[in-house]
């Protein structure tokens, strides 16, 4: 006969070890599923680095998608969209729209990706608006309406991609440069104040017409912009400004727009006006000291 106690079938001991017995499993079991959980998320984790390490290079193929499917895309857009406006061979239709032959697609870029176009009614400026299509979709109009005569382009990247931040001064490398800026500054104020104001925030002009605050644009459309002269706009050809010229006046211009403004008031953006004073008083303080210092050697 069994005399060890601690075999003795104690029916509450027994229930108690299968309750036991359960618990254990049930935690083993949470914890496979927290287990199972966690790879999972760092499963997907791992998929969604990997999908955006890998989508810089799908946009690049989109981009490089065969031109004739790219032009077929925007022809049938514009078909739909601008055809009323701008007439079947963009010839443009008397007291509805201009011509689109030979503006090129820097122009469409610049109206499409401002949401200028499609035009909602005939007013007398189209405004900015939330833009209707894709980048995509509107590179496919812009090449729509250049394979109808070519004017000025967008610029794009080597790698095919639309130039952004690489416009933002001439030697832009992740920072806007404090020399492009004051340059910038300089060509804002002699080409482009008198109707967007010094500090870019726009102005009335007359007729009812305004030039717009330029902070919502991006790169390429204030480039564009320059270049094509929208409405009342001037263009501003290469010959007037050159290409590094209106860099940094795209320099300055982000500048502006992304210097904080720590009190909640940003004093008119005078920010870079006043340090680039600033700068240029100390240097001339130091030649000024450098010029005697030799003059007193001798
Ligand atoms: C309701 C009429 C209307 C529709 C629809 C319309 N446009 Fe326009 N578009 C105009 C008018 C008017 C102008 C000239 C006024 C201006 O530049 O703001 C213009 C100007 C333009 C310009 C600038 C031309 C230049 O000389 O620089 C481009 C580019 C353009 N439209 C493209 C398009 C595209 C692309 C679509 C379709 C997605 C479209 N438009 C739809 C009326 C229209
Ligand atoms: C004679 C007045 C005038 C001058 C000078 C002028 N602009 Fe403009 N600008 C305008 C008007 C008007 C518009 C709006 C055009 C439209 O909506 O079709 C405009 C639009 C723009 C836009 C589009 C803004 C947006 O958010 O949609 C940019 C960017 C721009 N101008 C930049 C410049 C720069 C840079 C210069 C100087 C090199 C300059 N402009 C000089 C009148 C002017």
């Amino acid at each position: 006969m069994d005399t060890n106690p601690n075999n003795a079938v104690n029916p509450v001991e027994s229930i108690s070890t299968a309750e036991a017995a359960k618990k254990t499993r049930r935690r083993r079991k949470a914890k496979r599923t927290l287990a199972g959980a966690f790879a999972l998320s760092i499963g997907l984790t791992g998929a969604g680095v990997l999908a955006s390490a890998l989508s810089p290079d799908a946009q690049v193929a989109t981009a490089q998608k065969d031109d004739q499917a790219l032009i077929q895309e925007g022809k049938d857009i514009y078909d739909v969209a601008c055809i009323t406006c701008h007439g079947a061979n963009l010839q443009g239709i008397e007291d509805r729209g201009p011509s689109l032959v030979g503006i090129g697609a820097g122009s469409v870029y610049f109206q499409v990706h401002s949401g200028r176009m499609p035009m909602m009614s005939n007013d007398a400026q189209a405004e900015r608006k939330t833009p209707r299509y894709t980048e995509q979709q509107t590179l496919a109009l812009a090449a729509y309406v250049a394979a109808n005569g070519g004017g000025p382009d967008i610029v794009y990247n080597e790698d095919g991609t639309i130039a952004q931040e690489s416009l933002r001064g001439a030697n832009y490398n992740g920072q806007i440069q404090a020399a492009d800026v004051a340059k910038g500054s300089e060509l804002f104020r002699m080409n482009c104040a008198s109707c967007h104001n010094f500090t870019g925030k726009g102005g009335a002009l007359s007729s009812g017409k305004y030039a717009p605050p330029l902070a919502p644009a991006n790169e390429q459309e204030i480039y564009q912009a320059m270049l094509t002269g929208p409405q009342n706009m001037p263009k501003f050809s290469d010959r007037q400004l050159t290409a590094d010229e209106k860099k940094d006046i795209i320099a300055f211009i982000k500048s502006a727009g992304e210097t904080p403004s720590p009190a909640g008031w940003d004093l008119g953006g005078l920010g870079p006006v006043a340090e680039g004073l600033a700068m240029w008083i100390i240097g001339i303080t130091a030649l000024c000291a450098a010029a005697m210092w030799i003059g007193s050697r001798q």
